[in-house]
């Protein structure tokens, strides 16, 4: 294991005490932690309507389906995300259609959405990614066109982050949050719709737990897609700790600020976005290939620092070659693709570390890359 590793929950004896009466009471799922849980993100994010899944694709999933997104159907989606947002819009037997990202903010570039519109276009997924808010004043400009069309907010790692100082998580029809331990609420496994329609809350909620309705009777087809009990303990007591834990992300990311070199471009974050560090991406300096940028990684792990690359564009991916077009139609996704880096960040790292990985970052470039 890595002595600086790239991300790690911050649990301490409040989580393990929530998780034991969890056990001590026998009720593991369906209970009065989860219903506490969504309360909790109901009230902070300031949605009328929260509804937990046990992930984060599972909700994405499950928000598409009760917007009835099917067979026939086109989704545009970040040609740059975490593959789960392509996913759901594959397993609803729709077909994902990739819009380019702006290389700065990493966020869909509204520009290339309106260019991917068509006549079977049904609705858009908006990545807020790695917490930093999607361009949403644009994105809506462009829908204004197309009423038809339905946003979704992908908000899987935005929590806490604002733009314009409306949340994260109240972007469009309904927004997705994840629980994964790399995001800055952990459950474990865990994720949830936020939304302020009720009819489509009521479907998720019906669709989550067997089709059963809220008068008990099973009207539609439905799966197990629940959170459990522990679960909804860890984040009732998470939810708690939300503005502290954003608050010491924000602070080691000054730090970086200040120690990182220059060749290295922090994503871009606007004027008015307020943001919660999920992550701390960045670009290597413009040139640098694949190749470098691998050696550069190898390099900084060679040090026992946990880097990875920043995220994946879809069109480069042998999953979502039927779906796909010719990478070179997505010149955004594929620098951050090709030159992108995220760097070790979570509440409880030490200044000194972060101050160590950013001279580590100096010292590899300084050296060609490779840190020979
Ligand atoms: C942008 C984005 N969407 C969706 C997901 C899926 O969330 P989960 O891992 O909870 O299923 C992730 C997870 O990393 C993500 O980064």
């Amino acid at each position: 294991m890595a002595r600086i590793p790239l991300a790690r929950p911050s649990l301490g004896s409040e989580e393990v005490e929530a998780v034991s009466a969890v056990l001590d009471s026998g009720r593991l799922v369906s209970g009065p932690r989860v219903e506490a849980f969504e309360k909790a993100v109901r009230e902070k994010v300031g949605a009328p309507h929260a509804v937990a899944f046990h992930s984060g694709t599972a909700a994405l999933w499950a928000t598409l389906r009760c917007l009835d997104v099917g067979p026939g159907d086109e989704v545009i989606v970040p040609a740059l995300t975490f593959p789960a947002t392509a996913e759901a819009v594959i397993f609803n037997g729709a077909v994902p259609v990739p819009a380019d990202v702006d290389p700065d903010s990493f966020n869909l570039d509204h520009r290339d959405v309106a260019l991917r519109m068509t006549g079977r276009t049904k609705a858009v997924i908006a990545v807020d990614q790695f917490g930093v808010p999607a361009d949403y004043p644009s994105i809506e400009s462009v829908l204004e066109r197309h009423p038809d069309v339905t946003l979704v907010e992908d908000g899987a790692c935005s929590l806490g982050s604002s733009l314009d100082s409306r949340p994260c998580g109240t972007f469009g029809e309904a927004a997705i949050l994840s629980f994964h331990p790399r995001k800055i609420v952990t459950t474990g496994e865990g994720g949830m719709v936020l939304t302020d329609h009720d009819g489509l809350a009521g479907s998720l909620r019906s669709l989550r737990s067997h089709g059963q309705d809220a008068s008990g009777a099973f009207s539609l087809p439905g799966l197990n897609l629940r959170m459990g009990e522990m679960e909804g303990a860890l984040g009732q007591v998470q939810m708690g700790r939300l503005d502290d834990l954003i608050g010491r992300r924000r602070a080691l990311a000054e730090v970086y600020e200040r120690h990182l070199p220059g060749g290295v471009t922090l994503q871009k974050i606007a004027p008015t976005a307020d943001v919660n560090w999920q992550t701390l991406a960045a670009l290597l300096p413009a040139g640098t290939g694949v190749r470098a940028r691998d050696a550069f990684l190898e390099a900084m792990r060679s040090r026992s620092i946990e880097v990875g690359i920043a995220s994946f564009a879809l069109p480069a991916l042998p999953a979502y070659r039927d779906f796909s077009r010719d990478p070179a139609e997505y010149p955004g996704a594929m620098r951050v693709h090709e030159s992108g880096i995220a760097l070790p960040l979570f509440p409880d790292m030490r200044v000194e570390d972060v101050e160590e990985v950013a001279a580590a970052v100096r010292e590899v470039l300084e050296n060609g890359g490779d840190g020979s």
